[in-house]
């Protein structure tokens, strides 16, 4: 788990050099619960396959039932429609379910919830008591997390809501002009967040964001940070589930600090010269693309 910031903070606290500051901090918590809400099966190395959603029958692996489905809050088992159980599927990347970017107006994601964390103010006991045993369309997950991994998820889930780490409305609008339902909000440095980059990603992901594909060779993650930005400025806050990749903010800095960061390396990787295509199959986006905002180069 420990990465180049990680390490870097470790040997400025140790000589006495990081300043204290009272703002609330992207925890260890927090960033566990953002890689459960990203996806839990993977970050617990449970043995759950979720259903495949493409055929009738129940057919995945573990869970209460043994075939990869969760059971609602009155038992009876909830097939797979294409959220894969996953929290960030249920709800959307900023919580907001069906009113937010997988909602209707933006990704139309038929799988979405109605509602989610983001449309209420209800306190961390009754999302843990709505994840624990279901409520609406959303299935238990007791008989597959425990208490204390819930709980996090939840911490995780309140802290972005409730603007105390940095989340959706820190980091991009939502705009139905938009391919994916979003524009980057505008201040990033992209010089800034070029050697944020070579510090802290360059190691694992190459000087050209080009080394690691994802979603079957098919996007680089400078591609991906063009095509998705707002999930690539949360996984790089959380980490990657499953992964090696830790969190990537330099704990202790506050709030203010992580916002800028996130928008300084979103603003680096919209350059699409820098960083290209390189071996991935997908077209990059156009010049007239919007989702980076002002930062597309
Ligand atoms: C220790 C190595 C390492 C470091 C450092 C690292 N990553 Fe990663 N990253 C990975 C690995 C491994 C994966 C998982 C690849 C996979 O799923 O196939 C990953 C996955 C990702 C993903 C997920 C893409 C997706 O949707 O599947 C994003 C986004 C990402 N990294 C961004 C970053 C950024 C930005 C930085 C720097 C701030 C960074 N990473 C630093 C190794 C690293």
């Amino acid at each position: 788990m420990e990465n180049r910031a990680t390490r870097a903070w470790l040997i400025l606290s140790m000589m006495g050099m990081v300043a204290c500051t009272n703002e609330p901090a992207v925890d260890s918590v927090t960033a566990y619960g953002g890689r459960l809400f990203d996806k839990w099966y993977q970050e617990t190395g449970s043995d759950f396959v979720p259903d495949n959603p493409d055929t009738v029958e129940a057919d995945g692996q573990g869970g209460p039932n043994g075939d990869g489905t969760l059971n609602d809050r009155d038992g009876n088992p909830v097939l797979n429609s294409g959220h894969n159980y996953r929290f960030k599927s249920l709800f959307g990347w900023d919580l907001l379910a069906n009113s937010g970017i997988y909602g209707e107006a933006y990704q139309a994601k038929e799988y979405v919830l109605s509602t989610g964390p983001g449309n209420d103010a209800e306190p961390p006991e009754v999302w843990i008591d709505r994840i624990e045993n279901g409520w609406n369309d959303l299935p238990a997950f007791g008989p597959v997390l425990t208490r204390s991994q819930i709980s996090a998820l939840v911490d995780f889930m309140l802290a972005m809501r409730d603007g105390i780490i940095p989340g959706p409305g820190d980091l991009w609008d939502l705009s139905a002009d938009s391919p994916k339902g979003f524009v980057m909000k505008s201040g990033g440095d992209a010089e800034r967040g070029h050697i944020y980059y070579e510090q802290n990603c360059a190691a694992c992901h190459g000087t050209d964001a080009a080394d690691i594909l994802f979603d079957d060779g098919t996007q680089t993650l400078g591609q991906h940070a063009r095509y998705y930005g707002y999930a690539v400025a949360i996984i790089t806050m959380n980490g990657e589930p499953g992964s090696e990749m830790g969190p990537q903010l330099v704990p202790g800095r506050g709030k203010a600090q992580y916002v800028q960061n996130l928008l300084d390396l979103i603003a680096a990787l919209c350059d699409r010269g820098r960083y290209g295509t390189g071996r991935a199959t997908d077209p990059d986006v156009p010049d007239a693309d919007i989702r980076c905002g002002e930062y597309l180069r």
